[in-house]
């Protein structure tokens, strides 16, 4: 089986074929960071204009890098959501005009099952049950992935997500858009204990996260310090607020594993590619006895890809969502 998904939800226009067993036959994507980078954020009106634009050449790209005909498509899916309202329609809106005009079905996707699904492509033998981390610009959230697609939230962010934390934090340093990677770029060789930043709800015994005092207690920080003292001292300052993310998710991930009686801990979304997350994690699975899992780096941020594997594994053990292609921009897992 083949499955074709379009990823349109934030600020990537995305398209992913993927053949069953964790095929990848394409995986190509075109990135808005140019358009909303002079902004410092994604604007949804200029997101859904750019999806518009590219959505139709990144279609066509990915069939080319396929190397195959529509005939061969068996299924076309699509992101329902959770995301930007104006960008999902455009993908969903493409979707159902490719699926009629190749004659094809259509399933809507949540955005959260398909960055788990990363791991899946990554890890072909992965089977539920398994204790799940969703870091991304929009989530944080930790769950139990069941079988047959059932999910047991533990618990989640109370209000900013990790990557909107290394967003919006490393602008206040002044570091460019998306600031996520730049902060871990000049945090490399730092001193993570330069400046005392705090780790949200850290001893309430519960798996939630808070990244909103994060964002005051360096913005009070630069205010204090000065633009230079920040400038002189940037590498240390950007280390210490990576140790305040990182750590407290880590820590967070230690509490669901015992907590959930799991043994296995899948990592996922776009703050999955940062590597001292990784590196952090891992220590923390080895001392522990966890084992821990992480997608291929191509597969961490929004992608095509994850949307036709999520779709494809639904399909194959008899999951289709097909009544549910409509778009929901807050819809949630389980
Ligand atoms: O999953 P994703 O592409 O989009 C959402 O679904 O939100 O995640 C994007 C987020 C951004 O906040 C970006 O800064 C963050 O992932 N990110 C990183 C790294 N790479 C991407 N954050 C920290 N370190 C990285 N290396
Ligand atoms: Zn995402």
């Amino acid at each position: 089986m083949i499955v074709l998904g379009l990823e349109t939800s934030c600020d990537e226009t995305a398209c992913g074929i993927v053949e069953s067993g964790g095929k990848i036959l394409a995986n190509h994507l075109y990135s808005q960071i140019p358009e909303h980078a002079v902004y410092g954020g994604v604007v949804p009106e200029i997101a859904s204009r750019a999806h518009l634009e590219k959505i139709g050449i990144v279609v066509d790209t990915a069939m080319k890098e396929a190397n195959i005909s529509p005939e061969k498509i068996d299924l076309i899916a699509h992101t329902r959501g959770p995301g930007l309202m104006g960008p999902l329609l455009v993908g969903t809106g493409f979707a159902k005009g490719l699926a009629r005009k190749w004659n094809k079905p259509i399933t809507g996707v949540n955005h959260l099952e398909g960055h788990i699904a990363a791991n899946h492509l990554t890890f072909p033998d992965l089977k539920p049950p398994f204790l799940c981390l969703t870091v991304s610009g929009g989530h944080t959230e930790l769950c139990v992935a069941k079988p047959n697609f059932e999910y047991e939230i533990l618990g989640r962010t109370r209000d900013d997500a990790a990557g909107e934390a290394f967003d919006k934090c490393g602008k206040l340093l002044g570091l460019g858009y998306p600031a996520g990677p730049l902060v871990s770029k000049t945090a490399a060789g730092g001193n993570r204990d330069f400046a005392p930043f705090p780790r949200g709800l850290r001893y309430n015994g519960q798996a939630d996260f808070s990244f909103s005092g994060l964002k005051t207690a360096v913005l009070r920080y630069v205010q204090e310090k000065g633009d230079e003292f920040v400038q002189q001292n940037l590498k240390d300052i950007a280390a210490s607020l990576e140790e305040a993310i990182v750590s407290i998710l880590v820590e967070k991930s230690l509490l669901a594993l015992k907590q959930s009686g799991q043994d296995t801990i899948a990592i996922c979304g776009g703050v999955s590619a940062n590597r001292y997350l990784r590196s952090e994690m891992d220590k923390m699975g080895q001392k522990n006895g966890f084992r821990t899992l992480f997608p291929d780096f191509s597969l961490c941020t929004d992608n095509g890809a994850m949307i036709a594997e999520a779709a494809l594994l639904r399909e194959e053990n008899g999951f289709r969502v097909s009544e549910h292609k409509e778009v929901v921009p807050w819809l949630k897992l389980g």
